[in-house]
């Protein structure tokens, strides 16, 4: 056998954003199970660092591809330089969130978290699955977030990028099925990462899980639960909000939570009140 025959058959797991928050867990965790890595997100020396602290840590071997996945050249990259490997597993982690009034957000910010949040995980995908299927097995999960299963005032675009996330994989979960592909969906709640940096949570009883406890979670549940939603409150909110209350009171109930933990990065204007 020749070592790039050898270097062929070793499965991986990409994950994308793993230069910090969930995708640098969700990466460690991967490591802690002897899996192979490729960390995708733009800051290289950080995917640097993460990569020789897990190979050190947990001898796997690792690979970096430094991209900018909302754009068509970061996609393309990432397709090129993982040509010929067999990847097993694929974390579409990678996402932004715009805060704040949708007039005082630049349109520009909000089509860029459509690309990365939604346009990339469909063409990694799209890419990946194929080669999942050919094989007949693989493993993708999506991440959405519990703000998916509603609209949200103040994060309006971000949330709808999240409900896509999350209709476009329970469609595809059925049909990657039978392929032997399994199609799981990630839904957080607040989590302790830079995403999360400008919220306070200090007037709200909610407060954000970790990072590591949401990776560890989810990758527990990877292939075996279609919507996976860590956390108990996380858990409650989901199941109230589905059986006794309206889609439009969660909207609402929502908006109010969103209006308080950003009170202090928002200058509030009579326009920020969530209309009850
Ligand atoms: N934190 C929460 O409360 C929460 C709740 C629910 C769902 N989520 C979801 O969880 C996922 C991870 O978020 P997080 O909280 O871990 O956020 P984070 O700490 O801000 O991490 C985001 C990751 O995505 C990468 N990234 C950002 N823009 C990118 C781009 N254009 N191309 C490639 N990579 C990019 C970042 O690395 P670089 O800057 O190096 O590119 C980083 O590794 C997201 O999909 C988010 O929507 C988060």
């Amino acid at each position: 056998m020749t070592h790039n025959q050898a270097h062929n058959r070793q499965s991986w797991a990409l994950v994308t954003g793993a230069s910090g928050g969930i995708g640098l867990a969700y990466s460690e965790e991967l490591a802690k199970k002897h899996q192979a890595i490729i960390l995708v997100a733009r800051n290289e020396s950080k995917l640097e660092e993460v990569s020789g602290q897990l190979r050190n840590q947990y001898g796997v071997p690792t690979k970096v591809i430094a991209a900018d996945l909302s754009t068509p050249e970061g996609i393309n990259k990432v397709i090129q330089q993982t040509q010929g490997l067999n990847i097993s597993t694929l974390i579409n982690n990678a996402g932004k969130e715009e805060s704040g009034n949708f007039l005082d957000l630049a349109p520009e910010d909000m089509l860029s978290s459509i690309a990365l949040n939604c346009s990339a995980s469909l063409l990694l995908t799209h890419h990946f699955a194929n080669e999942m299927a050919n094989r007949g097995a693989g493993n993708i999960l999506f991440v959405s977030s519990i703000v998916a299963f509603q609209g949200v005032p103040l994060i309006a675009n971000y949330a709808a990028t999240k409900s896509y996330v999350l209709t476009f994989a329970e469609g595809l979960a059925l049909e990657m099925a039978p392929k032997g592909v399994n199609i799981s969906i990630a839904a957080p709640g607040f989590t302790n990462t830079n995403l999360a940096a400008e919220m306070d949570f200090s007037s709200t009883p909610i407060k954000p899980l970790e990072a590591e406890y949401v990776a560890r979670y989810t990758l527990d549940k990877l292939g075996k639960k279609r919507i996976i939603i860590p956390g108990f409150i996380n858990k409650l909110l989901f199941v109230l909000g589905k059986r006794l209350q309206s889609r439009a009171f969660n909207s609402r109930a929502f908006g109010q939570v969103f209006k308080t933990v950003l009170k202090k990065k928002l200058t509030l204007e009579k326009s920020t009140e969530v209309p009850s």
